[in-house]
């Protein structure tokens, strides 16, 4: 199977820069890697329409609880796959802190992607603090345990997982590949726990130097990308890289 390469976009783009990169994309060959844009919800539209007939795929970086209610502000997993989003991040470590967004929540959202029929990608991952204080396997399994608790009688055929340590993201210090190949096994074991089969991804400060050794385990399938897939440079290093690892 082929690498994942979900890039994640934040809020650092506008609509007009969105297309613009995801031209670029489709521009590259990237036969042996799976790629998945995920602009700001302003850019899906527009960005669905230019990677229309390509290979990659798109991506929300966030999706709604339910599928249709009185929710002022927020967007319905049902609707992003009618925009043509295949792919949705939930639990994202920036709203987890930000937001306050709770395990609870998050395994709702999870849910309501996988009832819409969209492949979710659920982030995990320790902060400095809890990785102080030796929590990485505690942490890690609470929040995949609630995730995994809440959609486990949906019987998703598959789910990715994330493994994003906090004090990773944005920081350009990645972990150790070793490490994160280990928090990778234990989240398949306890997605097997409950029946759950997770491809378990890599994120934090990937960047092309990095990810080679991160693809290089075999329990790594792919990687969530902020940083370094912002950029039309950064977006070719990556799959030039990835390439050669394939
Ligand atoms: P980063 O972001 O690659 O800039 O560390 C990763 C993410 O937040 O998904």
């Amino acid at each position: 199977m082929s690498p994942l390469f979900i890039a994640n976009w934040k809020m650092q783009l506008s609509d007009v820069a969105s297309v613009a990169l995801a031209q670029e994309a489709r521009a590259l060959a990237h036969d042996a890697v799976t790629l998945v844009l995920c602009p700001s919800f302003n850019a899906l539209a527009d960005v669905a329409v230019a990677i229309a007939g390509s290979d990659i795929a798109l991506g929300a970086q966030d999706c709604a609880w339910e599928e249709r209610g009185a929710l002022t502000g927020e967007v319905s997993p049902e609707d992003l796959k009618q925009l043509g989003c295949t792919y949705v991040l939930v639990g994202h470590s920036e709203r987890r802190r930000e937001l306050g967004e709770t395990d609870a929540l998050v395994g709702k959202k999870l849910r309501a992607a996988c009832a819409a029929g969209l492949m979710p990608v659920l982030c995990v991952g320790e902060d400095a603090a809890e990785r102080a204080a030796g929590k990485r396997g505690a942490v890690i399994a609470r929040q995949c345990s609630a995730g995994f608790d809440a959609v486990a009688d949906l019987r998703p055929s598959e789910i990715l997982v994330a493994y994003e340590p906090v004090w990773a993201i944005g920081t350009g210090v990645s972990a150790a590949p070793e490490d994160a190949a280990a928090a990778a096994v234990s989240i398949a074991a306890l997605a097997a726990s409950h029946d759950i089969h997770a491809r378990v991804l890599y994120g934090g400060s990937v960047d092309a130097d990095s990810v080679g050794a991160f693809m290089a385990r075999k329990e790594i399938a792919g990687v969530l990308v902020g940083t370094a897939s912002q950029t039309a440079t950064g977006l070719r290093d990556m799959i030039v890289a990835l390439q050669a690892v394939t």
